[in-house]
């Protein structure tokens, strides 16, 4: 067990400090649904077959339906062959049902022409959000950065959206700009006004931060960073599995996400991006499927989106995402979605800040958190929290969730917290577990 130090945050809330859900704002009425009842843990077979966890741990990685698990297994099972690479039906019929996906995707956030009609070319398979954004630093942030510019985003990045920046500007010799938001996590639009001007080149921000669990307005900052003709890149890894996304309405234009925080596999990530920007970069992968022609010293790429598609793909993992989203959308449905996470959200905190050693991190209104609770026991490590807790069965994440600068700038010792991330398929049991176990804790140092 980790040694105790006293762990603060200067955001913290004060212990015992209301959940502030003023009733004059239709948007903070508290969603009025039966939390206690749980119509969806049966789809799950993990937590269907483990209740002795709570499983509070889905903005790290979701739990899978059973039946985005069959379908990698039917991928195999009935329409296995290397799709792209076959003339045959089978192969045929692979490269249908990956098309087919590429099309929902595309549907799925908004990426349609006038007529309604995906387009799908602008959807390309990565592994994960951390590859997508790596693409568009490596591959699209080339063709416009030039000495002097400036790429501009927030504090609340995760490495993944971050890293990269870093790389890009240092390779460019262009400057990497934080925009700062309140200690509560709200970018004002001073601070807006303030970081985004004609030296920027591009804007990358995530949609909700995976610390905070608030929205970051990136219609406001896409607008901003336009004006100035530069370009919007979203992370949208902790938004697209709890909210509905439109890249038309949020001006992007890149947008990436990751299949196994919306309910599919590991190893399957998207990148959407406008197709006239794909065209002009270059490739950031070689290999494989992504050429037109090749000779000894030289090769001509395959258009978008094949061109960011080298090697053989994971078609199952593809195919199964598709499902996935299939059950998240049509099935449970964001409206769903979004009202019972809402609530639980809203449990969640009304039961935290009873207790007094516990302090929340961002804002005290719970309907700005989407799914996403960080805090600290006072004086007690994260990592400690986070093992008792495991010891009731209780998962949640602990340390640094991949945003060492926030955590830096937030003041909190030992650059860690807790963390606590709800999804649809959670009830209160889950939260009443989480209080339980927090209780716990508290008594485990000071019996
Ligand atoms: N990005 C994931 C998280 O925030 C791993 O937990």
């Amino acid at each position: 067990m980790i040694d105790t130090e006293h762990v603060t945050c200067d955001t913290c809330t004060a212990p015992g400090a209301p959940v502030l859900d003023a009733s004059d704002e239709a948007s903070r009425a508290w969603p009025a649904t039966d939390i206690a009842a749980n119509p969806y843990k049966a789809d799950f077979p993990l937590l269907a077959g483990r209740p002795d966890l709570a499983f509070l741990d889905s903005a790290a990685t979701a739990q899978r339906p059973a039946c985005a698990l069959d379908a990698q297994r039917r991928f195999y099972e009935t329409m296995n062959a290397n799709p792209l690479r076959g003339l045959y039906e089978l192969s045929v019929e692979a490269t249908e049902a990956i098309a087919r996906v590429r099309d929902r995707v595309a549907a799925l956030i908004g990426a349609v022409d006038e007529g309604g009609r995906p387009r799908a070319h602008e959807i390309v398979f990565t592994r994960n959000t951390s590859e997508s954004l790596n693409l568009v630093a490596k591959a699209f942030a080339p063709t416009v950065l030039r000495p002097g510019d400036e790429v501009a985003i927030t504090i609340m990045e995760h490495h993944s959206n971050l890293i990269p920046w870093q790389q890009a500007c240092r390779a460019a010799g262009a400057t990497l700009v934080y925009l700062y938001p309140t200690k509560t996590g709200e970018l004002t639009d001073e601070e807006i006004a303030a970081k985004i001007g004609p030296r920027t080149r591009i804007v990358a921000a995530t949609q909700v931060s995976n610390v905070f669990g608030c929205r970051v307005p990136i219609e406001k900052l896409a607008r901003a960073v336009h004006a100035h003709g530069g370009y919007m890149v979203v992370d949208a890894a902790q938004s697209v599995p709890h909210m509905p996304v439109d890249v038309r309405e949020l001006g992007a234009d890149f947008l990436a996400f990751s299949a196994h925080k919306a309910l599919g596999p590991m190893g399957v990530g998207v990148l959407w991006g406008k197709s006239e920007l794909l065209d002009r970069s270059e490739p950031f992968l070689t290999g494989g499927e992504m050429i037109d022609s090749v000779t000894e010293q030289d090769a001509r790429w395959a258009p978008v989106p094949e061109k960011f598609e080298a090697g053989t793909q994971d078609a199952a993992g593809i195919y199964a995402t598709g499902v996935a989203l299939s059950y998240l959308t049509e099935l449970v449905g964001y409206e769903n979605v979004l009202t019972r996470e809402k609530a639980l959200v809203h449990y969640a905190m009304s039961r935290m800040v009873e207790l007094p050693y516990v302090d929340i991190l961002g804002s005290i209104y719970w309907d700005r958190h989407h799914g996403v609770i960080s805090f600290n026991v006072r004086g007690i490590h994260p990592h400690d929290v986070a093992s008792i807790l495991d010891m009731q069965g209780v998962c949640i994440r602990a340390g640094h969730h991949c945003a060492q600068p926030l955590l830096a700038w937030l003041g909190c010792e030992n650059l860690a917290c807790c963390r606590a991330s709800l999804a649809f398929y959670n009830d209160q049991s889950d939260v009443d577990r989480l209080v339980d176990g927090l209780g716990a804790v508290w008594k485990t140092f000071h019996a």
